[in-house]
């Protein structure tokens, strides 16, 4: 169980070692399109043995914070396709994270004729920045059946044309840290009587459903899910009474798809969350079955070591990452780490972005 060993994930990818690039927003897609500075950054830290992308929007929908890429028009998808170019390039692998804001939006951010849509009309505590300063999230609108509908064929849309037009190896849908798939299985933000909303089995069906057409459009193996259990960023219900049950449930009806992994984030590290309650990695982990994926503040081969050691499969790395393109090969030869600049996290232009050795 090397951390530096190949992993087959799905039956199809093969990484090169057992470090993940975690998803991370970085703010360098001018007019929401993927170009050359990207492929330069991805290609860099192509040493992970996945690289998962920066939230991506499957919709103008789904747009939220200023300058992310989406995945729905023909100029996004030949800017992917440069960017999977590049990665392979180095030999590695890279799945995009399908991310849809919901909720966590402002106007400003978002085309004219765009709509924001939640599963309930709740408007989401705190701000979103934007070109020109901070303002409070939008209002949502709620959900009607036929968006409902629309909104997961947008997901199945850019799953199909990332993988099929572009050469992307595969998509995680965000379903984690408060965007629009975690409003739905969180009763704080989704507050819908009819089958959408309730029960665990309503909470979830969205996700699920989702899921299910995307497996069905690209195949499982190419198909992950990013889930925070216990978050409570972008004004989540950190914990609620059948909390370990929705997520039990939900590993095991993405076993029954055969999912390529799932993806816990664990936000008491970086983003200060209250402690877990249950063991829910791990309940996760025996209902899955499958390639689990987990870190938080991973900065040495010990740290590593000890998720694999604890029955998970693979190791998540986020700010030692924009710091560090060549982490795998500084945990190896263990030399330091250089700290990131936060200051330089969602700005635009290569500083603090390409230009860390
Ligand atoms: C600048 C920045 C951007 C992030 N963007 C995303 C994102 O787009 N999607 C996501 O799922 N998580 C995102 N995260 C969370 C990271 O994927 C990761 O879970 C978090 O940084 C904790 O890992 P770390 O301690 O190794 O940094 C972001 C975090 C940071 C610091």
């Amino acid at each position: 169980m090397s951390l530096f060993e190949s992993f087959k994930l799905g039956s199809t990818t093969e990484l090169k070692n057992r470090f993940v690039m975690a998803p991370l927003t970085r703010c360098r897609a001018i007019n929401n399109i993927p170009n050359e500075l990207m492929a330069e950054y991805y290609q860099q830290r192509a040493g992970a043995g996945l690289i998962i992308s920066e939230g991506t929007s499957p919709s103008p929908n789904g747009l939220g914070y200023p300058r992310i890429p989406g995945a729905y028009s023909d100029a996004q998808i030949e800017g992917w396709k440069k960017i999977a170019d590049a990665v392979h390039a180095k030999d590695g692998k890279i799945f995009v994270q399908l991310m849809h804001c919901g909720r966590i939006t402002s106007k400003l951010n978002m085309p004219e004729d765009s709509q924001t849509l939640a599963p309930s009309s709740i408007i989401a505590a705190g701000e979103m920045f934007t070109e020109t300063g901070m303002f409070p999230h939008e209002m949502p609108k709620a959900m009607n059946l036929e968006e409902i509908e629309s909104t997961q064929n947008e997901f199945v849309n850019s799953a199909k044309r990332l993988v099929n037009e572009a050469g992307i190896d595969g998509i995680e849908l965000h379903s984690a840290n408060g965007y629009l798939l975690n409003q739905f299985l969180n009763p704080k933000s989704n507050q819908r009587d009819d089958q959408y909303g309730g029960s665990v089995e309503n909470r979830t069906r969205f996700v699920l459903e989702t899921a299910q057409k995307v497996v069905e459009a690209i195949g499982a193996d190419k198909v992950g899910i990013r889930f925070s259990p216990y978050g409570e960023f972008n004004d989540m219900l950190p914990d609620y009474e059948d909390l370990e049950q929705t997520f039990i449930y939900l590993s095991k009806k993405l076993a029954k798809m055969n999912l390529a992994y799932i993806h816990i984030v664990d936000q008491r590290i970086a983003f200060g969350a209250p402690a877990f309650t249950t063991d829910i990695k791990n309940s996760i982990k025996i209902n899955f079955k499958g390639t689990v994926i987990t870190g938080g503040d991973v900065d040495s081969e010990e740290k590593a070591q000890a998720i694999l050691s604890s029955g998970l499969d693979l190791v998540y790395v986020g700010r030692s990452f924009i710091s560090n393109p060549n982490f795998v090969e500084k945990i190896q030869n263990k030399e330091n780490l250089m700290a990131p600049d936060m200051e330089t996290f969602y700005t635009s232009g290569d500083k603090g972005y390409t230009d860390y050795v």
